[in-house]
């Protein structure tokens, strides 16, 4: 999974750096970026498949294809951050799950432009390049850096939104929304952010970052408590101790913001 996602990576940092240059054009990167991104997926579903010929897929671009073994499958977002690619700003990754019977067992998200591979085997904890992480250590909200992603145009319910937002803001230390999902749960694994919440996430947004947490000792939930934000989008995620607060916090909005 490192290795593919290392391969992947080589392409996207190409590509970012041309990017980069086609924000003066008129047109702008789009299309650029759509193909960069198409590219990055099909060198890794080349690369995995190399590595695990009868795993199946669900990947962002190209959706679910079932193999030779239907237990396990590889859920794959090939650049997660597509905004901040598309405008220049380095905040992107790879994410790579191995699901098995319905189980998330590894995680990979990577950063290329920091070059920090963030990674989780159920089991045997969670990574960040060779160093073991854990979740932070914080107890109270008041001192806590709680990320989010916000919903734009017609995605999401805004005012409901907003209300969770404004609950959370008023009671945290911080709130960042860094365009990238499954950065902000490898954030949350590795103590910098105390906690993220969202809505209406896809699994290859939040697959990786779900095993990452909770192999670094934090808690993952859907906002009312259900173990299965990935199947919801809607996920809460921080250490054992701020969940319950986090999670109360975010119910406000959960139900109409999706
Ligand atoms: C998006 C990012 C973003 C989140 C969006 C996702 P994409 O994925 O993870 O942080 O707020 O909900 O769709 O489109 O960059 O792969
Ligand atoms: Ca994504």
């Amino acid at each position: 999974m490192t290795s593919a996602a290392l391969k992947a990576a080589r392409g996207l940092i190409r590509d970012f750096g041309e990017v980069e240059q086609l924000q003066v054009s008129r047109k702008g990167p789009a299309d650029f970026v759509s193909t960069a991104d198409h590219k990055a997926e099909r060198t890794l579903r080349a690369e995995l498949s190399k590595a695990r010929p009868s795993f199946g897929f669900l990947m962002e671009e190209s959706g679910a294809s079932v193999g030779s073994d239907e237990k396990q499958r590889w859920i794959v977002d090939p650049l997660d951050g597509t905004t901040n690619f598309l405008h220049g700003i380095p905040h992107f990754c790879i994410s790579i799950a191995l699901e098995r019977e319905g189980e998330i067992v590894a995680g990979v998200v990577y950063d290329p432009t920091r070059d920090e591979m963030f990674w989780a085997e159920k089991g045997v904890g969670a990574y960040m390049n060779d160093r073991r992480m854990r979740v932070s250590g914080r107890t109270k909200l008041d001192d806590a850096v709680i990320a989010t992603g916000i919903p734009f145009r017609e995605r999401g319910h805004h005012e409901s939104y907003l209300q969770t937002l404004g609950a959370v803001m008023a009671t945290c230390a911080g709130v960042r929304r860094m365009g990238s999902a499954a950065l902000d749960l490898a954030y949350v694994a590795a103590g910098r952010y105390d906690g993220f919440w969202e809505f209406g996430l896809s699994p290859w947004d939040i697959a990786a970052g779900i095993l990452l947490v909770r192999e670094a000792g934090g808690q993952v939930s859907d906002p009312g408590g259900g173990n299965d934000p990935l199947r919801t989008g809607e996920i809460v995620a921080s250490n054992v101790q701020l969940h319950p607060a986090l999670a109360a916090l975010v119910r406000k909005g959960a139900r109409r913001a999706a």
